[in-house]
């Protein structure tokens, strides 16, 4: 039966990977299965994206926006994102969730942040140079400690111990100008992307370690990739901006999620026969558009002369309540 257990799960509100070595049917088509994995980048860099509003709305004085983008965030990593990869069995055993985290560790350390560095080298850029650099040792740490921890697992016997990784203190993301120009501000962006995913990713293997070791290991890994590694390059990159423009560029990707980008993914996978993924599709077209009204709102709230904070109101839903709002649709 093709990712019935997914979706079934979301009816009962267990969005959110429970107990361990959780795995799904993956049986969709290669087309819904790359378009599940490009919606899944997305939705874990509008989580990274929305918590660094949140912090610049918070240090500005406005915790009712701030809470919006908090709220949002939260849907999006642990509704959306965790409904997608449980669409597309994206979580595996520990063994293969490690192997998965040890090659993309490696590919960064050896092959991405090297060749980002050189660019920025070319480009003029010092602490872009410095920041790559600093990225790639640290893969390089990550890629061992996966490893050591998937020879513990493996190989009882070695003697090895499944390393807790490193807890690091979160970097404060601010509202900066932009510090590189040309290839590098491209190769920028994509490592913020790459970092969102990282953190989403890992933050499901924790979710589904049957290991607590290994669970720690996962959580501070991803907490280094967010609030070490996501932050640094947002302050390189400029991410954050004033609050009013952060909630316009919000609307702008919500209205695009919700009225091109999963209604075409929804179509696709109609026409592939993969129903259940086109009513998922469906179903998070209709919270992005919720989304894009609620950020609406936040902005009306900011720039019309006393336009009150009651016009900034989450409508972001816990995670669960998504398969119960839209049967009303
Ligand atoms: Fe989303
Ligand atoms: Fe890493
Ligand atoms: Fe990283
Ligand atoms: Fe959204």
């Amino acid at each position: 039966m093709r990712m019935v257990k997914g979706v079934c799960a979301m009816a009962a509100g267990l969005t959110v990977l429970a107990g361990p070595q959780v795995a799904y049917a993956a049986d969709v088509s290669p087309d819904t299965r790359a378009n599940t994995l490009t919606a899944m980048h997305g939705e874990a860099f509008a989580h990274a994206s929305y918590l660094a509003y949140a912090q610049e709305a918070e240090r500005t004085g406005e915790p009712e926006v701030a809470a919006l983008f908090r709220a949002t965030a939260a849907t999006e990593l642990d509704d959306h994102f965790t409904a997608e990869a449980e669409l597309i069995g994206f979580v595996g055993s520990d063994v293969e969730n490690l192997e998965e985290s040890i090659a993309g560790e490696e590919f960064e350390a050896t092959v991405s942040y090297p060749d980002f560095a050189a660019q920025a080298r070319r480009d003029g850029c010092a602490p872009a140079v410095a920041l790559f650099t600093e990225l790639a040792g640290d893969e390089a740490a990550h890629a061992g400690r996966f490893r050591t921890a998937l020879e513990a697992i493996t190989d009882p016997g070695s003697g090895a111990e499944i390393p807790t990784g490193e807890v690091v203190e979160p970097v404060p993301i601010r509202a900066v100008q932009p510090q590189c120009s040309g290839q590098t501000r491209e190769n920028l962006y994509e490592t913020l992307r790459g970092e969102a995913f990282a953190y989403a990713r890992y933050t499901l293997y924790a979710r589904a370690a049957g290991v607590p070791r290994l669970a720690e290991l996962w959580t501070n890994t991803a907490n280094q990739e967010l609030g070490e590694h996501f932050a640094e390059t947002a302050n390189l990159y400029g991410l954050v901006r004033t609050n009013t423009d952060n909630l316009r560029h919000s609307i702008d990707g919500e209205v695009y999620e919700a009225t091109v980008m999963y209604p075409s993914f929804a179509r696709h996978a109609a026409a592939a026969g993969d129903a259940e993924a086109a009513a998922l599709f469906r179903e998070i077209s209709f919270d992005e558009a919720d989304h894009a009204s609620a950020f609406l709102r936040a902005l009306v709230g900011l720039v019309v002369p006393g336009g009150g904070e009651d016009q900034v109101r989450p409508v972001a839903r816990p995670a669960g309540d998504r398969a119960q709002s839209t049967r009303s649709r």
